[in-house]
């Protein structure tokens, strides 16, 4: 009954059974898994040998005090509603990954304790901000159970549930922004001085590595960075001219369409 269930090995619940296994916060006989498809149960035994493999989400459920639903956000209702009358209800505590499936509408499936937690891509190498939303019911063992649980991953980050949906598009959506920057940074690069395409993104990617590291060591604000380098010739100074007159533009374009498509999604 102590078992962490985990619903959907795919992109996401894949990604969090390793991070919890790899990193010790758990083992191998601590998690039980189910998902849509043989397959996908498959593939975790064979990557975890020892694992729980549950033939159905109900009887995950029957058997997990923790269960974490890893399905996509139009699926999220379903699998709640499958599994909520099985459920141990007062003990056991739900955690929904959906994007843009709010507490309210989760509650009208479940009224015992759910959190929602929006992880990212980024902690499959430790790294990144998990973020975390308890509703109104949750306890504080069963808050600080899957506190500690996610920390093991990466940062955490307590959020209003009104902040969530930006901090999602930030934390969670951000890398996938970030590595579009990459790619046209170096893109950028290899127009400008035929810089071979492989070499141009060996240097943007350590770049921005070592641009947050050293911003993160330091504390430094943006600004004061960006003085340390546009120094002398006024080289760095005219980049930075160019992207701060265009690049507002265009990253307020991209908040306000992932923002409009954020709020369908869970429709
Ligand atoms: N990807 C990200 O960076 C990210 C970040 C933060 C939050 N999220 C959230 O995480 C959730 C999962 O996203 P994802 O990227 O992992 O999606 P995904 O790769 O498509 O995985 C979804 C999984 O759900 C399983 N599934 C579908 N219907 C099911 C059912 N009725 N019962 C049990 N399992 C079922 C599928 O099983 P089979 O493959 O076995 O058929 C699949 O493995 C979403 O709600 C998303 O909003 C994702």
């Amino acid at each position: 009954m102590d078992s962490l269930g985990v619903i959907g090995y795919g992109e996401m619940g894949s990604m969090l059974v390793r991070g919890f296994l790899s990193s010790g916060a758990l083992r191998v006989d601590d998690v039980m898994v189910s998902s849509g498809s043989q397959k996908s149960l498959d593939a975790c035994a064979a990557a975890w040998p020892g694992i729980g493999i549950a033939p159905t989400n109900t009887d995950l459920a029957r058997r997990c005090r923790t269960i974490i639903i890893a399905v996509r956000p139009q699926e999220v209702m379903g699998v709640l509603l499958e599994i909520a009358p099985v459920v141990v209800e007062g003990d056991a505590h739900i955690v929904s990954l959906a994007a843009g499936v709010s507490l309210a509408d989760l509650e009208t499936a479940f009224t015992g304790q759910i959190t929602r937690v929006i992880p990212t891509i980024t902690s499959s190498v430790g790294q990144g901000t998990t973020l975390i939303c308890h509703g109104r019911r949750v306890g504080a063992d069963a808050a600080r159970r899957v506190e500690r649980l996610f920390s093991s991953i990466g940062d955490l980050m307590l959020v209003e549930e009104d902040d969530l949906p930006v901090a999602t598009l930030l934390s969670s959506c951000g890398p996938g922004l970030l590595a579009a920057i990459i790619e046209e940074l170096a893109g950028a690069a290899v127009r400008a001085g035929g810089l071979p395409p492989d070499r141009a993104l060996s240097l943007a990617t350590g770049m921005v590595t070592a641009t947050a590291a050293y911003i993160r060591e330091t504390g430094e604000a943006p600004p004061d960075l960006i003085q340390h380098v546009a120094t002398g010739g006024g080289i760095t100074g005219a980049g930075v001219q160019q992207l701060r007159e265009r690049l507002p533009v265009v990253l307020d374009a991209a908040f306000a369409a992932m923002l409009e498509r954020h709020d369908a999604v869970g429709e």
